[in-house]
């Protein structure tokens, strides 16, 4: 296996433990070379000219929405619209298919450990349409149990919204399951891949969710473009979000009649250099293989858990078991605040995430304020791990005396 660090530059340049992955990931250098590429010999504002560079910005950024495609094994490329990020397209489905078919007295259910990205858009729904806002709440161990998922999604629901992976847990939800009992009771499922994507294989098809939303930035692309899957049938019947520039067909003083999709949910101009990046990151984890890019990383989960349940000044939160935890883990150094631990692991180089991940409803619901998370990705080694312990034995002597 290659020396995956080696081609993140970032992290050969500095002395940093990078550990909060889940927030936004480094990026290798074949995908800042691939955007330096396109800005070198491909830029131009792409659907709109009829000269060869324009053709070409055209192409490179149609190419990547057909990666993107086979990446999640859409059924064809017009099932991809490009976004700013997994907030944006959220609020795409909230605004376009939510506020369009969501009754008075319907249902929207959703998991209590949702980021607030796929909480506060249906909150808002709800509240606009007279609709009611239910929760799926977890267990003990952090998972759903199966139970809840039967007594919460019931006939009168019109939509499920489903993280794939907890952003706060790292807990594996079983979406396959819940998309099947969204629809049996007639409603659609919204399922947010955004802590999936990065790190399995996800395939569309085989969850059958209606929608799949998720970032390039968590998955070694850029900033700023999102994707927002959707099944065509739905999307072909769904209106515009944004209007503007490219998304229309014919435009009259009264009447404009739009573009099909994709075109019609992507207004203005496009990111093509995001784009460009999230197809060479897409590029680099094919590669890698995605059976691989999980192995890595349950090895690294699995020898975190280990290393941090040693302690006994940590607590773990969410599940144990390494078949139904990706990505992340929460804990806290007893008595002592998240913040003042994230500084002092600071201190010794360690990049962790500390507060509330935007989950404060979960957090209320585990009777928490806040908790340090680390977060992993290929990138990472056992190395990194001992690093962590090693400033969270540092963290400890520090404050132990003031711990009651
Ligand atoms: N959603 C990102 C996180 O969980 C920012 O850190």
């Amino acid at each position: 296996m290659k020396d995956i660090k080696n081609d993140f530059p970032i992290l050969n340049k500095s002395n940093i433990t990078y550990l909060d992955s889940g927030a936004t990931t480094q990026k290798p250098q074949q995908v800042i070379d691939a955007m330096n590429k396109y800005y070198e010999e491909d830029n131009a504002n792409p659907h709109r000219g009829a000269y060869k560079l324009s053709l070409r910005a055209t192409e490179v950024y149609e190419h990547a929405r057909e990666v993107v495609s086979k990446f999640i094994n859409a059924s064809m490329p017009e099932e991809i619209v490009f976004t700013r990020n997994t907030s944006e397209s959220l609020n795409l489905i909230a605004y376009s298919y939510g506020l369009n078919n969501i009754q008075e007295g319907d249902k929207i259910v959703i998991s209590i450990m949702e980021h607030h990205s796929n909480l506060v858009p249906w909150q808002y729904v709800s509240k606009k349409k007279n609709a009611e806002l239910e929760y799926m709440y977890i267990d003990e161990n952090g998972t759903i149990p199966l139970e809840e998922i039967k007594k919460k999604i019931v006939p009168g629901v019109k939509i499920v919204g489903i993280g794939q992976v907890s952003n706060v847990l790292g807990t594996i939800n079983p979406v396959k399951e819940i998309v099947k009992r969204a629809h049996e009771v007639g409603a659609i499922a919204v399922v947010d891949g955004a802590q999936s994507v990065p790190h399995m294989k996800v395939d569309v098809q085989d969850i059958d969710a209606d929608f799949l939303v998720f970032s390039g930035h968590k998955m070694l692309a850029p900033l700023g473009i999102g994707v927002l899957y959707g099944k065509k049938e739905l999307l072909d019947k769904m209106p515009p979000f944004l209007f503007g520039g490219d998304m229309i067909e014919y435009v009259y003083e009264q009447e404009t009649t739009f573009a099909p999709v994709p075109a019609k949910f992507e207004a203005g101009t496009q990111n093509v250099e995001g784009a460009v990046g999230l197809e060479a990151a897409i590029n680099y984890l094919n590669e890698i293989g995605m059976e691989n890019v999980q192995k890595i990383e349950e090895n690294i989960i699995k020898y975190a858990l280990e290393e941090l349940t040693k302690l006994d000044f940590i607590t773990v939160y969410g599940p144990r078991e390494i078949e139904k935890k990706a990505g992340v883990i929460s804990f806290n150094v007893n008595g002592v605040h998240p913040h003042d631990v994230a500084s002092v692991l600071d201190n010794n180089n360690v990049c962790i995430r500390s507060g509330n991940h935007c989950a404060q409803p979960l957090l209320k619901y585990m009777n928490l304020e806040s908790t340090c998370r680390a977060s992993f990705y290929i990138y990472n080694t056992k190395e990194d791990v001992d690093k962590l312990i090693d400033a969270l034995k540092k963290t400890h002597e520090i404050f132990k005396r003031w711990i009651q």
